[in-house]
């Protein structure tokens, strides 16, 4: 594995002080698998941090395009002794006409990390008291292969919120790993 090298992402404490996050969970029914298969651990760095829910936090980098809400963090999902293997790299929020989609950084290309896939087709969002909050998130059809194909194109992701820290304090958790 190659050692991770800050990109936009190098100034995350200044950054962070924008206060603009990202709050996912991914799928709440894989973190619960994940952390009772053999081995498995989930790992949170780079700009993401576990909370003490269980779901996760990914830094702003950028808040300065209002289409294009950018995130970082790396974020990584391992069980069966390396067999699986799932990342979140960087998401990206995009607004494409009406819709909204979530991208991350295609591993399939890491460590180089000049291509990105669109993981989950978002719809359209609800604005909040404390920002943006998307509750249909839908996995594309490429993200599906990266779940070996256990979930289909279309299955229903945890909701997503674009939040203010600032307004919203963030609690980092303990890491997530099976006893
Ligand atoms: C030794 C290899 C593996 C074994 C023994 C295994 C076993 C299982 C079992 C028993 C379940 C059902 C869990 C339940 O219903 O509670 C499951 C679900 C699942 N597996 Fe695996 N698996 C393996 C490899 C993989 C790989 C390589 C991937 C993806 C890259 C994967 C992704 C999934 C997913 C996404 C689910 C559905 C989890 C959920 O939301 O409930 N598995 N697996």
């Amino acid at each position: 594995m190659a050692q991770y090298r800050p990109n936009g992402c190098l100034n995350r404490w200044m950054v962070r002080s924008m206060g603009v996050v990202m709050k996912w969970g991914v799928k709440s029914s894989f973190r619960h698998y994940i952390l009772t298969s053999g081995s498995g651990k989930i790992t949170a760095m780079g700009g993401a941090d576990a909370l003490e829910d269980g779901t996760f936090v990914f830094t702003g980098e950028d808040t300065s395009r209002p289409h294009d809400l950018r995130f970082c963090g790396d974020l990584r999902f391992s069980a069966h002794h390396g067999m699986l293997f799932v990342m979140v790299h960087d998401p990206w929020i995009t607004r494409r006409d009406n819709d909204w989609d979530l991208s991350v950084t295609d591993v399939g290309h890491w460590p180089a990390r000049t291509h990105r896939m669109v993981f989950a087709r978002l719809g359209t969002p609800a604005v909040t008291e404390s920002g943006l909050e998307f509750p249909e998130v839908r996995l594309t059809p490429e993200a599906s292969l990266d779940f070996g194909g256990n979930y289909p194109a279309g299955t229903a992701l945890d909701p997503i919120h674009v939040v203010d820290d600032m307004a919203e304090p963030s609690h980092p958790g303990p890491p997530r790993t099976p006893a």
